[in-house]
């Protein structure tokens, strides 16, 4: 009999409700805290005005993501106000990076929660239920919350997400992670496995199996690519996608498997940060130009038709003129399909912050962000022309947000297609369409 069964449910008649900042993989966090308070009674509301609970879910990466959690914060006072009962957390990145100093001050708060302590969050909401504070930011080695089944919040019922490690050992240096979210572990893959046929069980047809560095996933004697080929085994109706891979992981293994299931999608997310050689050095990638460029010629070797994306970095320490046109030539070398793309800022407790000084000018990184972005534009409206007259599989999953009697999906490259609606398709289908236009951002197509 579970002991927890002899105690009253603290949560029992009050609502919770969780804002999430950041990555994928906050998004999953959120779900499993949900489902830990959901055990423990909790009600789980979308309205923030019926809330007696308030957890953020934050991040940390870089400082105008912090920046935006303290405005919420100061915002929540109105809400603290017309409900003196009220309890707010901070749970994630930034709880696990200020801990105590977040429960101090005007907009100090009743509950913090570091990314490895969501399990004891019924603990840290009783402490704060009875005056106290609820504070727990330890990092553990073995947590991975396997076993926790996640609330499902995505909407659209076709597309999940699994996380299957967590925690990052690569210490870039410029990278807050490593510390707000502890050393590398992996999933038992049987967890990972029940979960991906659960999701099919349930109607979904793609996954994405998660982790700030999925290619170092290992667990006995399963291996990243022996893990992607059991999920895509489950059926040939499920898509896999996996995000994000480090370059130094991306091995020919990963790519064999690949290319013989055709279920696993042809996108592959490839952070390169930087093109410029020395400038990877100090960023700590463990890589050079010449080798990320090589890695690239062996995706399009296995995987012709493989859409490949990337992170940039721009203005980092000591980056030079040189080192940034460096990084625009790797971008039209690889002619990257999309890009996320940010200037450089200095996180506290880095290697960088120590002893790379953050020296380019502000308005010096904001004009290179600036040609990245535009470049990129370029990129991406070149990668969709290319696409116009061919024809794809599309996995249907919603409504046009503009148009209502348009359909979208995305074809295997992760790229969204908007056709017409018909009655005979309905959300979770797959199709065949042929691309007849484009904008910057999607392709136009019509069903065949
Ligand atoms: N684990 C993932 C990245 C997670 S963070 C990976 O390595 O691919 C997402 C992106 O944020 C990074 O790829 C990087 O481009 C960016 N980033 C990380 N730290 C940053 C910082 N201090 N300033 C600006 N961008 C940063
Ligand atoms: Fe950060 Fe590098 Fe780890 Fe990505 S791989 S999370 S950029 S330290
Ligand atoms: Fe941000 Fe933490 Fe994700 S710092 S990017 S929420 S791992």
């Amino acid at each position: 009999m579970n002991i927890n069964a002899l105690r009253p449910l603290d949560g029992v008649g009050k609502k919770l409700f969780v804002e999430t900042y950041g990555c994928q993989m906050n998004v999953g966090d959120t779900e499993i805290v949900i489902s830990i308070l959901q055990q423990e009674g909790y009600r789980y509301t979308e309205r923030i005005e019926e809330a007696d609970v308030i957890l953020i879910n934050t991040c940390s990466v870089r400082d105008n993501a912090e920046q935006r959690i303290w405005g919420r914060l100061a915002d929540l006072r109105r809400f603290r106000k017309a409900k003196p009962s009220l309890r707010v957390g901070i749970i994630g990145c930034m709880a696990e990076r200020l801990k105590e100093r977040l429960t101090e001050g005007r907009d100090a708060v009743e509950i913090v929660a570091g990314p490895d302590a969501y399990r004891d969050l019924p603990r840290l909401l009783r402490e704060a239920e009875s005056g106290g504070r609820g504070v727990n930011t330890l990092l553990s080695q073995e947590e991975t919350y396997a076993e926790i089944a996640p609330v499902r919040l995505d909407r659209n019922g076709v597309s999940g997400f699994i996380a299957i490690m967590r925690g990052c050992n690569n210490y870039c240096s410029y990278c807050v992670v490593p510390y707000t979210r502890g050393i590398e572990r992996s999933r038992d893959p049987e967890t990972i496995l029940g979960e991906a046929r659960e999701l099919l069980a349930n109607g979904y047809r793609e996954v994405t199996l998660l982790g700030q560095n999925v290619n170092s996933y290992r667990f006995g004697e399963v291996d990243f690519p022996e893990l992607m080929r059991r999920v895509a085994d489950i059926s040939p109706l499920l898509r896999v996608r996996f995000a994000t891979s480090h370059p130094k992981d991306i091995s020919d293994r990963l790519l064999e498997v690949m290319a013989a299931k055709p279920n696993i999608c042809r996108a592959i997310h490839l952070p390169a940060q930087s093109g410029s050689t020395s400038m990877l050095g100090r960023m700590n990638r463990k890589y050079t130009r010449e080798w990320y460029l090589e890695r690239v010629a062996a995706i399009r070797r296995y995987l012709p038709d493989c859409a490949v994306t990337t992170d940039l970095i721009a203005g980092f320490s000591g980056e030079t003129d040189e080192e940034h046109r460096d990084t625009l030539s790797l971008m039209r070398e690889v002619g990257y399909e999309f890009a996320y793309m940010f200037k450089y800022s200095e996180r506290p407790g880095t290697f960088a912050s120590k002893h790379l000084p953050d020296d380019v000018p502000d308005e010096v990184k904001a004009a290179r962000l600036q040609e990245i972005i535009e470049l990129q534009n370029e990129l991406s409206l070149a990668s969709n022309r290319r696409d116009v007259g061919r024809e794809f599989e599309v996995l249907v999953e919603g409504t046009s947000r503009k148009r209502k009697e348009q359909l979208f999906g995305r074809n295997s490259q992760n790229k969204v297609i908007v056709f017409d609606a018909s009655d005979d398709v309905k959300v979770g289908d797959y199709l065949r369409v042929r691309v007849t236009d484009c904008t910057p951002a999607t392709l136009l197509g019509v069903r065949i």
